[in-house]
């Protein structure tokens, strides 16, 4: 989760800050449930609650899909590498992820995650799920109860719909930076968006 998932891998090296230092106050995690500023939740397919165990076979086979690494200029992990990453992960308390529901179903999920001190969004669907507004729909609905800005996201020059679900929301590129990715065996080209205080969203 460079926003993409890249970057989750080097969290536990961070301080640990209480998700109540970031998130609204107006979101209930215990009950799962939001209030009335969450005025998309019963209105639309895609909803986003707390991310479960059960969840994560599911979140597995989607970052194992091909086009989406290429996409996300991202490896995949093995099954046991998977596992043991999203445990240390979800028990991390500096992280927030939220499962992406589309009429139900699992669609994938969506992190905000401290990096080098700043804080990152990132998301990940399930190739079935593209191209249905899903990735537009889940950051508009997260970003009403991350407070943290200026928020940050990293994408991959060639990642087109990441950048544009990113732009949806009101992030604008910064800047440009570039990274070696073992599996391209090369060095990939990315840029840096940031969500700055008062941007207005406009998916
Ligand atoms: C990137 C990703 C999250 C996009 O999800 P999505 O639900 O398909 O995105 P949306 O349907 O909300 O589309 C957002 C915008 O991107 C455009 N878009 C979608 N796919 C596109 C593509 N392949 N090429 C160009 N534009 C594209 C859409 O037209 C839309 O713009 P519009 O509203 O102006 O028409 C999804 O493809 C994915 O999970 N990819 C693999 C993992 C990944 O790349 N994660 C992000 C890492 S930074």
């Amino acid at each position: 989760m460079t926003v993409c998932n890249k970057s989750i891998e080097v969290l536990s090296a961070f301080p640990t800050i209480g998700k109540a230092d970031f998130v609204c106050k107006d979101f209930d995690h215990s009950s799962q449930a939001y209030n009335s500023t969450e005025k998309n939740f019963m209105t639309t397919s895609v909803q986003l609650r707390d991310a479960l165990e059960t969840d994560l076979p599911i979140f597995y086979e989607q970052q194992l899909d091909p086009e989406a690494i290429q996409m996300a200029a991202f490896p995949s992990r093995d099954h046991d590498a998977f596992m043991t990453h999203w445990g240390k992960v979800m028990a991390d308390d500096s992280v927030l992820i939220k499962t992406i529901l589309f009429n139900g179903n699992v669609a994938g999920n969506i992190v905000c995650f401290e990096q080098l001190g700043e804080r990152e969004v990132g998301y990940w669907l399930g190739k079935e799920y593209w191209g249905k507004g899903i990735a537009s729909q889940a950051l508009t609905q997260f970003l009403d109860f991350i407070q943290t800005r200026p928020l940050y996201a990293h994408v991959a020059k060639q990642n087109i719909a990441s950048r544009r679900v990113l732009e949806k929301c009101g992030f604008k590129v910064a800047a440009e930076d570039k990274f070696f990715s073992k599996i391209f065996g090369k060095d990939i080209e990315e840029y840096i968006l940031i969500l700055n205080p008062n941007e207005s969203i406009n998916p």
